[in-house]
């Protein structure tokens, strides 16, 4: 998902871009630039989590949405503080909004309007007037953070009230640790939700205080408001369990219950030990909890916390088989080794490369590993009870498909083999593979089954390895063939409007659909996804040696021409992607409608009913250049090579393109397939330092569960995938020396710049900087091509790979062999086994 809000915010938000923020803390960049620097000298194993700034797209001003707290990869606990105002991802840097508490459950990089999770606040709390005086309420508590104090660094979340109480976090999996400072002499009180989450969805629930364990239970059902990004029926249940006595180290003075509500309702209930509201059904303005005090005026409080998605009891349990009695420290020191073993995978040299690059490359990367949220043994509804890996928070496949899953694919076949299992077994538990989960619930589908190229990707890069990762081909390809051939009864939530596709060969616009229920809109990108997905279809036919298949879905793969109108004309460039009717008749779309340029800044070009322009979240202009897998038809329908250039010069010019919007992702490096590789070189250097930096604005828009991080990463690699398919683009590396770990095929990967200049990092490369591609080599063998080569020969095989650059751009403005692939030309023949450079 791009962007859910207007977008006359979007148009507002952009003005005061620049905005600097009193948080995070100055320290926190001084520590990375520092631990940069230090690096330079350092001749052993370089600590990682030193140069990774959780804080990049954390700001208010292009809302990257991304949760700075505590977690470890692919955690379920992400322990962040929540904020008053727009902040989905509960923590956000603009220092006016007010803090309501910390919790343990977020999302990081969704961008929807009212957020995810947030359940379980606690804050703490000055009473001097004692328990009766405590400020429990929502309005009541809100209280602002100390400016320039915000800190985190992977597996640490720390921030400092107005009142001056710290509140820190660490975390494991599914637990985590909350160390608490008071001002010496007072007394510690403690405000614990029951009730709120961030979208104020509360369903019912139930709270419980044993005193004499210490120990505080909750459970309860949120999402039943129109909360989310996906339909308002559905519910999900979230417990946790709170010890509070640091193993027998602190001692509980008060105890007791509060009701609140914003009219007055402010009761509070010494001695009451639990709350039964399990049926709730007004939603928001309903508040409820506990309040704790501690005895003998501690200045320190050490509080654990359990969360889990089945039970209180077993959020309790994995409080204890996770953190058990280890030490704050303790859980701090076992979060960053993890973190250490992810981001060691790609190892870059420290000390030729540019101290931001350094910075936005570490941190960009360890978003690729933040999500999606490991909730393995703790399904919910279909899926509990089963025996295969389950992860949350699939926030969506229409954005992580592209460049999110194929960096996975790079390094960690492990990793991307158990979300591959939970995505077929979506569709063994639902019919369809999932599209866009979060809260555990089913999201509105945005292209159609995107799910399709995440596991047909998959296939194509690790097929050998398949059946020893766990994953059954067989399966995955009927859980595809679903996808592409049954049609849900309603396809807002999963799989496709596939009748109606197959019929007209096309997503017909004001279509008569007797069998069938969904969200009219988006007819002409829907086709373009449909037909990609097909292609993501007949690649794993071709694996499969199912012929009959792979003849059906390549030619499906086609359909996108069907939504090509040869005839209508912007700016002077003739042919464009439009809606088309049942009769065959297209439903004109002025191409500029829904990109930065038009001039209606309120047309609606989301999922709203009134999108009437027929692409997602993008205009015409912008959704033109799709076809991943058969550009070379697109540049002849364009009116061939020269066209084609001069387009795409005018599409980046005119202000078409849109850096944090996923349909734009690969126009910038478009120009490889017009054998013009120099000028995608140039194009990837300015949309980086246009559109990405360090500061917590520094990504583009909402990080989508880590596409746009996982987009930067492949352009500061010099890199660029093409989904469904094992073929790699190749452009100029932003990083002297890197290599590419691969522990499962035991594989390491050293791509090296022969003739890197670090002055061509930057967004114009000056005249006589060397970055342009003249040569590569793998393993002293010259590739076929300098614009692309291929997994299997390259980072499967491990060795040494020279990408030689030069200043000379007129030297090296072509491919020196085939352009990158494309079915019409006879392109992915063949699904790759091994590799042909031995
Ligand atoms: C790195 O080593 C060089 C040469 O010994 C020295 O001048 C420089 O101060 C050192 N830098 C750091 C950050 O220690
Ligand atoms: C932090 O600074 C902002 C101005 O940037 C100010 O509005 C706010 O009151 C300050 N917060 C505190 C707690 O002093
Ligand atoms: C509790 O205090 C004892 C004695 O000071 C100490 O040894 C122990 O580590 C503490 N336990 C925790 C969980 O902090
Ligand atoms: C809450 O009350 C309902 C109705 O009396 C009861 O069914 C349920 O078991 C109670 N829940 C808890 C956790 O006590
Ligand atoms: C999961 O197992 C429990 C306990 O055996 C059973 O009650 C429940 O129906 C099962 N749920 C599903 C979806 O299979
Ligand atoms: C997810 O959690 C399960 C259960 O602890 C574990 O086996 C698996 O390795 C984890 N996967 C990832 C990608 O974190
Ligand atoms: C497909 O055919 C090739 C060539 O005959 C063979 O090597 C491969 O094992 C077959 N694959 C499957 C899944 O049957
Ligand atoms: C394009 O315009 C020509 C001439 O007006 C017309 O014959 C043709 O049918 C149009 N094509 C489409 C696809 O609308
Ligand atoms: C574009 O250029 C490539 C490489 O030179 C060539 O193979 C192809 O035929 C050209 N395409 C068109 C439509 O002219
Ligand atoms: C590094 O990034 C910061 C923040 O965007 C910027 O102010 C600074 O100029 C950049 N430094 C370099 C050397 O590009
Ligand atoms: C890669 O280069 C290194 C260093 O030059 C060398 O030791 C190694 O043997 C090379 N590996 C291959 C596979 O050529
Ligand atoms: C760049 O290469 C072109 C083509 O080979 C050559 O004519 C030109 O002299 C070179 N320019 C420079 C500055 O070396």
């Amino acid at each position: 998902m791009a962007k859910t809000f207007p977008r006359s915010w979007l148009l507002a938000a952009s003005a005061l871009a620049g905005a600097v923020y009193a948080q995070p803390s100055p320290g926190v960049q001084q520590r990375i630039d520092q631990a940069i620097k230090d690096a330079g000298n350092n001749t052993g194993q370089l600590d990682y989590t030193a140069f990774v700034n959780p804080f990049i797209g954390t700001g208010a001003v292009t809302y990257g949405d991304v949760c700075p707290g505590a977690s470890i990869p692919f955690g379920m606990a992400k322990i962040t503080a929540d904020f008053t105002g727009y902040a989905p991802a509960g923590y956000i840097t603009d220092e006016t909004q007010y803090c309501h508490g910390l919790s343990p459950l977020h999302d990081s990089g969704t961008g929807s309007s009212l957020g995810t999770y947030g359940n379980f606040e606690i804050l703490p709390l000055l009473c001097p007037g004692g328990f009766d005086s405590c400020t429990t309420s929502l309005l009541a508590r809100q209280i602002m953070r100390k400016n320039n104090t915000d800190d985190a660094y992977p597996g640490y979340f720390a921030l400092t009230l107005a009142n001056d109480i710290r509140m820190e976090a660490t975390s494991t999996r599914r637990a985590g640790l909350e160390r608490f400072t008071f001002p010496r002499g007072s007394t510690p009180y403690f405000v614990l939700d029951l009730a709120n989450d961030l979208p104020a969805s509360f369903a019912g629930g139930t709270m419980n205080i044993d005193p004499d364990q210490g120990r505080i239970t909750i459970g309860g059902q949120w999402g039943s408001r129109c909360f989310n990004f996906g339909p308002s029926e559905y519910h999900y249940q979230a417990f946790a369990c709170y010890d509070l006595l640091n193993g027998g180290n602190q001692t509980l003075a008060e105890y007791g219950m509060w009701t609140a509500d914003t009219y007055g309702l402010d009761a509070k209930a010494k001695g009451v030990t639990s709350l039964n509201q399990s049926l709730n059904l007004i939603g928001g303005i309903y508040q409820s909890g506990a309040l704790f005090s501690y005895a003998n005026n501690p200045t320190e409080v050490t509080i654990r916390v359990g969360v889990s998605f089945v039970s209180s009891e077993q959020a309790c349990a994995n409080a204890e088989s996770e953190v058990g009695g280890a030490s704050f420290e303790q859980v701090v020191a076992a979060s960053s080794a993890l973190w250490q073993e992810k981001l060691s995978k790609i190892e870059i040299d420290v000390a030729n490369t540019p101290a931001n690059v350094t910075e936005m490359f570490y941190s960009s990367l360890y978003r690729s590993f933040l999500t999606p949220n490991n909730a393995t043994d703790e399904t919910q509804g279909v899926f509990a009870n089963t025996t295969s890996f389950y992860f949350d928070s699939l926030y969506c496949s229409w954005d992580t498909f592209r460049t999110f899953y194929p960096l996975l694919s790079l390094t960690s076949p492990v990793e991307f083999a158990q979300i591959v299992d939970n995505y077929v077994d979506g569709w063994r538990k639902n019919g369809w593979m999932p599209e866009c989960r979060a809260n555990n619930l089913p999201g509105w589908t945005q292209g159609g089954s995107s799910a399709d190229n995440i596991v047909s990707h998959f296939a194509m890069a690790y097929h050998n390895e398949a059946a020893a990762l766990g994953i059954d081909l067989t399966d995955l390809y009927a859980a595809m063939k679903a996808d592409g051939e049954d049609n849900p009864l309603e396809w807002n939530t999963e799989g496709r409007q596939v009748n109606v596709y197959q019929e007209y060969g096309y997503v017909p616009f004001a279509v008569f659909d007797p069998s069938s229920t969904g969200r009219q809109t988006r007819e002409g990108s829907r086709t373009l996804e449909y037909a990609f997905e097909d292609f993501a279809i007949r690649q794993v036919a071709l694996l499969l040696n199912n012929s009959a298949d792979a003849a059906t879905y390549e030619n499906r793969s086609l359909f996108y021409r069907n939504v090509w109108d040869a005839n209508v004309t912007s700016d002077g460039f003739t042919g464009f992607a439009q809606k088309r009717h049942m009769n065959g008749s297209f439903a004109y779309t002025d191409p500029i409608d829904c990109s930065e340029q038009d001039t209606n800044t309120s047309r609606a070009c989301s999922l709203q009913a009134n999108n009437e322009n027929g692409f997602y979240e993008s205009s015409s202009w912008e959704y033109s250049w799709y076809a991943p897998h058969d550009t070379a038809h697109l540049v002849e329908a364009m009116g061939g090579n020269a066209t084609f250039v001069k387009r795409l010069e005018h599409f980046f010019n005119a202000g078409y393109y849109l850096a944090g919007n996923e349909p734009s992702f690969q126009t910038p490096v478009g120009y490889h397939y017009a054998n013009k590789p120099t000028m995608s070189v140039d194009r990837v250097r300015d949309v980086v330092f246009t559109n990405f930096d360090i500061t917590p604005d520094g990504i583009p828009g909402n990080d989508d569960q880590a596409a746009m991080a996982s987009v930067l990463t492949w352009h500061l690699l010099g890199l660029y995938p093409v989904p469904s398919t094992s073929q790699i683009l190749i452009l100029s590396p932003f990083i002297p020396s890197y290599t590419i770990h691969n522990s499962y095929l035991n594989t390491s990967t050293t791509v090296t710049v022969e003739g890197y200049d670090a002055n061509s990092v930057q967004q114009v490369i000056p005249a006589g900087a060397a970055a342009y591609v003249q040569k590569v080599t793998v393993n002293g063998v010259p590739t076929a091509s300098r614009c692309h080569f291929d997994f299997y020969d390259t980072f499967r095989i491990g060795g040494n790979i020279t990408i030689s650059v030069t200043s000379n751009k007129t030297l090296v403005n072509d491919c020196a062999g085939p352009v990158p692939e494309s079915i019409s030309t006879g392109g992915f023949a063949v699904p790759r086994s091994i590799p042909l450079i031995a």
